[in-house]
């Protein structure tokens, strides 16, 4: 993908959600450009979760617009957005604790398969077929972010980095346009993030577009095109990274962080 075309993927225009009387997020307009890796940051409590919650579906918005490949999303159902092309891994990770890795993942090509995993006995050759396709489909990915020889192990058993290749394998089954991230090095080792770092820059590279939550900004800096900065709901400012990396607002917004100069 050459990352100089300037086509958008997504459109969030004057976006709004309040809970009780605090406005998570406050009429925000940002669009995301089609084969970046954009970055959302902002302090704690910002609405950075609520935003990503507005885009795929999981709570409904007050008030504005999502648009997906020119496509309104703003009022369908999740699983509805993920069939567009949109899939996500979640701030707290969320894993069956008595399923393998291989079933986890196997669980995100659904969309493949129509839905159902069904006894052999019972199955049409095309869906045999599918089904086929789809576990050849898990082995790529699960080889492509270093599972594979982990497949049989219980998912929720494994080291915290590799639950969230997990989550990300399964993010990848559903065979995503636009791959969304939330905080999904929060808590690893300097190791871990730098590798997790390189799976999302190949996962760019595959074509893509990836929209992240990040405190660390050693990771924010070094992976994105493009960062939105958002506090109390609303848009601060938005730029590459060496543009907000100078930015007073941001230096003031963040002030007291340590992950800043990290
Ligand atoms: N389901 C909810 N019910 C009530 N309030 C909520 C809900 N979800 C979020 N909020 C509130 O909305 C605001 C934004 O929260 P959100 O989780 O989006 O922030 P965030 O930027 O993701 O923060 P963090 O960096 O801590 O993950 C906060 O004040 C939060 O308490
Ligand atoms: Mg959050």
């Amino acid at each position: 993908m050459n990352k100089t075309d300037i086509e958008k993927i997504l459109t969030v225009d004057n976006l709004s959600k309040s809970f009780g009387g605090v406005k998570a997020v406050n009429n925000l307009s940002f669009s995301v450009d089609k084969g970046h890796i954009h970055a959302v940051i902002g302090p704690n409590g910002a609405g950075k979760s609520t935003l990503f919650n507005l885009i795929t579906g999981v709570i409904p918005a007050d008030q504005g617009k999502v648009d997906f490949l020119n496509h309104n999303i703003t009022s369908l159902r999740p699983d509805k957005i993920s069939e567009k092309g949109i899939s996500r891994t979640f701030q707290n990770i969320r894993l069956f604790p008595d399923m393998t890795v291989f079933k986890t993942v196997l669980i995100g090509t659904y969309l493949l398969t129509g839905g159902k995993l069904l006894p052999a006995l019972f199955l049409s050759s095309n869906f045999c077929k599918k089904e086929r396709l789809a576990r050849e489909m898990v082995e790529e990915i699960l080889q492509f972010v270093g599972l594979w020889g982990v497949r049989d192990e219980y998912a929720a058993k494994l080291s915290y980095g590799n639950q969230r290749r997990v989550e990300i394998a399964r993010a990848l089954a559903m065979s995503p346009r636009l791959l969304l991230l939330d905080e999904p090095t929060a808590g690893m080792n300097s190791k871990e993030t730098s590798e997790l770092m390189e799976l999302f820059s190949s996962v760019n590279r595959q074509g893509i577009t990836i929209l992240i939550i990040a405190h660390d900004m050693h990771l924010v800096n070094t992976l994105s095109d493009q960062i939105t900065v958002i506090n109390f709901g609303k848009k601060l400012v938005e730029g590459p990274p060496a543009e907000i990396q100078r930015h007073p607002e941001v230096l003031e917004a963040y002030m007291g962080r340590a992950e800043v100069n990290a």
